[in-house]
């Protein structure tokens, strides 16, 4: 039997609005600027940028550090994108509809349903700045700092043996997805472990996972919208679940401490508590499947670095923050200044927002030597932005960079004529860039 969700009149109607005031405009907008050959357009909406946004992002840094966009102000520099993240001067919104007029503003904010609240929707810690952002972010901190998340490393290696050994099982010139196979499991295993989410609800938290990913992005299509939409109300009823789960039964998860904590000024409501949690989960996995996907790849494209590192195990940290800046998979972020301001020595406005090409700032030639070129062996990898910078700096950076350099070191050491086969497909979201399919035979 089938069953079909009615939607009342009202909510399809502010439905509608919400796309048409969020991605609508901002679609028509960008086509016409595309049409102009605005990069900024290009990057967000244009097809044929989707393979190699990289000669793109080279046409904003061609035009100076700080260059008016269709849409906002926008920089691929390194030390404009990192003094930016880090200015009093700037905060972090909701990604450029924030730069929506105050009326349209409002409007949106009247047609948001409160019950598919994303990534980019307060009260996500993303988007709040103190004093909520601290209570938000002491509360969770702890399981993330660096010592924490290396007593996770005997753990993480486990999932990824175990991994690797269904992998193993297949016949060595049979072709398997390696995106499903390892890249996804992986990061989803992990922070499922530590948020207390039970195994046989990982494939579900992983096809939640999957549509909200492009909530991200902007310029979305109505029909991506209504996916969106019911993604984030099938993420949001499938949390309240969890948590009512932990509510009655507590583990010794991070989500039953979040859940169980005294009234002291720093509990969190029901709506904080959902946000949190959320955000945790998403950006838990959504990303780092980028990391080994595209790590992954690049370096089935290197067989001198592969036996380099095979020589030199000890180069696999320096090598994934090559990864890291080479494949940003969160290729973009951006700020909005709270009060007149001067940026590269151009003023921008309060209210006005500032695009930081994250991807960009990574190959920028005043830091990073040959920037267009993958070099494991590269001294000052590290300096990228990838994680961005500043007060969001990324709570899951340490937690990332352990399962990148565990997840790739072990692939590589199991299979190390891991090799390319056809059928590759990269993610159709721009702010998430990664493989949807990388097709891979194990023995050469
Ligand atoms: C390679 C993997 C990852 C990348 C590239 C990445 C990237 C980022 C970036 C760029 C931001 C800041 C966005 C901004 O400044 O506007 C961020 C924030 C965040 N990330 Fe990650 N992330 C990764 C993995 C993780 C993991 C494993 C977690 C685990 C829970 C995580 C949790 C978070 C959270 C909670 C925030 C919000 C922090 C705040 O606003 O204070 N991330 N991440």
């Amino acid at each position: 039997m089938t069953t079909t969700t009615r939607r009342s009149p009202r909510r399809s109607v502010q439905t509608a609005l919400s796309w048409g005031l969020q991605h609508g405009l901002v679609r028509t907008m960008l086509n016409r600027a595309i049409r102009d050959g605005d990069p900024q357009a290009r990057l967000i909406l244009d097809p044929s940028v989707r393979e190699d946004p990289y000669a793109t992002q080279e046409q904003v840094r061609a035009l100076g550090p700080l260059v008016r966009g269709r849409l906002t102000w926008v920089t691929a520099s390194h030390a404009v994108t990192r003094d930016v993240l880090r200015s009093p001067d700037f905060a972090a919104s909701g990604g450029a509809q924030e730069a929506l007029p105050p009326v349209t503003r409002r409007v949106v904010r009247w047609a948001l349903d409160a019950r598919a609240l994303g990534p980019l929707d307060p009260p996500s810690m993303l988007v709040v700045e103190p004093p909520d952002h601290t209570r938000y972010r002491r509360l969770v901190s702890k399981v993330f700092t660096a010592r924490a998340v290396e007593q996770l490393r005997p753990d993480v290696q486990q999932v990824a043996d175990e991994l690797l050994d269904e992998l193993a099982r297949r016949r060595p010139d049979e072709p398997v997805d390696l995106v499903e196979g390892f890249a996804t499991l992986l990061p989803v295993r992990v922070i499922c472990h530590i948020l207390g989410v039970p195994d046989h609800e990982h494939a579900r938290v992983l096809a939640l996972g999957n549509a909200v990913a492009p909530s991200l992005d902007l310029g979305l299509t109505y029909r991506q919208y209504g996916e969106v939409q019911r993604g984030l109300h099938g993420f949001n009823a499938w949390l309240d679940q969890h948590l009512a789960r932990l509510r009655a039964a507590p583990g010794e998860d991070l989500l039953s401490q979040l859940v169980h904590a005294e009234d002291d000024g720093g509990r969190l409501d029901d709506v904080e508590l959902r946000a949190t949690a959320g955000l945790l989960l998403a950006a838990g996995f959504e990303t780092t499947v980028n990391l080994l996907g595209n790590g992954a790849a690049l370096l089935m494209a290197a067989p001198d670095a592969r036996a380099l590192l095979r020589a030199e195990p000890e180069r696999w940290a320096d090598a994934v923050e090559e990864v890291l800046r080479f494949e940003s998979p969160v290729q973009v972020t951006g700020r909005m200044a709270v009060r007149d301001t001067t940026v590269a020595g151009r003023p921008v406005a309060g209210g006005e927002h500032v695009t930081t090409l994250l991807a960009a700032a990574n190959r920028d030639p005043e830091v990073f030597a040959d920037p267009h070129v993958f070099d494991v062996t590269r001294a000052n990898a590290r300096e990228h932005l990838s994680f961005s910078g500043g007060r969001h700096f990324c709570l899951g950076a340490a937690l990332a960079r352990m399962e990148g350099e565990v997840g790739l070191a072990s692939l590589f050491a199991r299979f190390p004529d891991l090799s390319p086969a056809p059928g590759a497909v990269r993610r159709p979201t721009r702010v998430l860039r990664g493989w949807e399919r990388l097709p891979v035979t194990t023995g050469g």
